[in-house]
């Protein structure tokens, strides 16, 4: 199937590893320049490059937080330089830490907030404009299986990602008619740095092994494993692809059926 990607211009935020990472070289495999960004210079700079030379795709990067503000705008300017457009933008942060309610404080609410809603605020902002111009965009946040189905002692996540479908329908509401598609996509357990950091929180709680908190998380999927960075990369660029043009505003969970639900 070609997924008319080729020359687009994709940004994949919080990219030097795990889901980011996937779906940046998801997006070079099909053709995109990509534009990579992640807190630790060396990190994304080894993604980059790794990328580069495996799939001969243009690749650009920067190393900065998501949480602030005007360096996601010098980032998307820079972009915009580089390439010249901005057709694709996925939204995506490390996640906030596994807690139960009463162990949380004010200023983890803040900052989780800031790292997994704001942060997508902060990147819509700066890429509607230039999507607008050439009527033509996608837009794709990453966010958990949890908005569908809270996940237990991760009370700062279930909060706030919701918040990112809110914003996700919104977005989608006023930016269709400019040709723009926002779409959520909720990973469930994938086999990334930050699952083994959920294995060892979740370990220390409950006094479990981490062999058998994965061992748990694959039991309580439909397909009875945990999933892979590129199974869940591989329904992001659907989504921005041509083949996903009638498809806004949603929520797809990547879970291997974690979700018990029915809607
Ligand atoms: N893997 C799962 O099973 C799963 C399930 C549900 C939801 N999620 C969520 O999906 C997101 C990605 O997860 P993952 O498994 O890919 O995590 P990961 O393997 O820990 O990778 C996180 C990436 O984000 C970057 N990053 C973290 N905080 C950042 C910040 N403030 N600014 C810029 N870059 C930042 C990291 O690089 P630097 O450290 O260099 O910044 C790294 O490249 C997280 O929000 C996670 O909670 C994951």
């Amino acid at each position: 199937m070609d997924l008319g990607l080729k020359d687009r211009v994709a940004i994949v935020a919080a990219s030097s590893h795990g889901l980011g990472q996937a779906a940046a070289r998801a997006f070079a495999a099909e053709g995109c320049k990509v534009a990579m960004c992640s807190r630790n210079l060396k990190a994304v700079e080894a993604a980059a490059e790794e990328i580069r030379t495996n799939h001969g795709a243009d690749v650009y990067y920067e190393a900065f937080d998501v949480t602030d503000a005007s360096a996601v705008q010098r980032f998307v300017e820079n972009v915009a330089k580089r390439f010249g457009r901005i057709d694709i933008c996925v939204t995506n942060a490390g996640g906030p830490p596994a807690k139960g309610f009463m162990a949380t404080t004010v200023e983890e609410w803040k900052r989780s907030a800031e790292l997994n809603f704001l942060s997508v605020v902060y990147f819509a902002h700066q890429v509607i404009p230039h999507m607008q111009r050439n009527h033509w965009g996608r837009i794709i946040t990453i966010t958990s299986v949890a908005v569908k189905q809270p996940v237990p002692d991760l009370v700062l996540s279930n909060s706030v990602r919701s918040a990112v479908v809110g914003l996700v329908k919104s977005l989608a509401n006023e930016f269709g008619k400019d040709g723009i598609l926002v779409n959520n996509v909720g990973p469930g357990y994938t086999a990334t740095d930050r699952l083994k950091e959920l294995a060892a929180a979740r370990s220390k709680v409950t006094g479990k092994s981490e062999q058998e908190m994965f061992e748990g998380w694959a039991a309580d999927t439909a397909v009875k494993r945990v999933g892979q960075p590129e199974e869940f990369a591989n329904a992001v660029v659907w989504l921005a692809s041509e083949r996903a043009s009638y498809v806004t505003g949603q929520t797809l969970l990547v879970d291997g059926g974690t979700y018990k639900g029915t809607s």
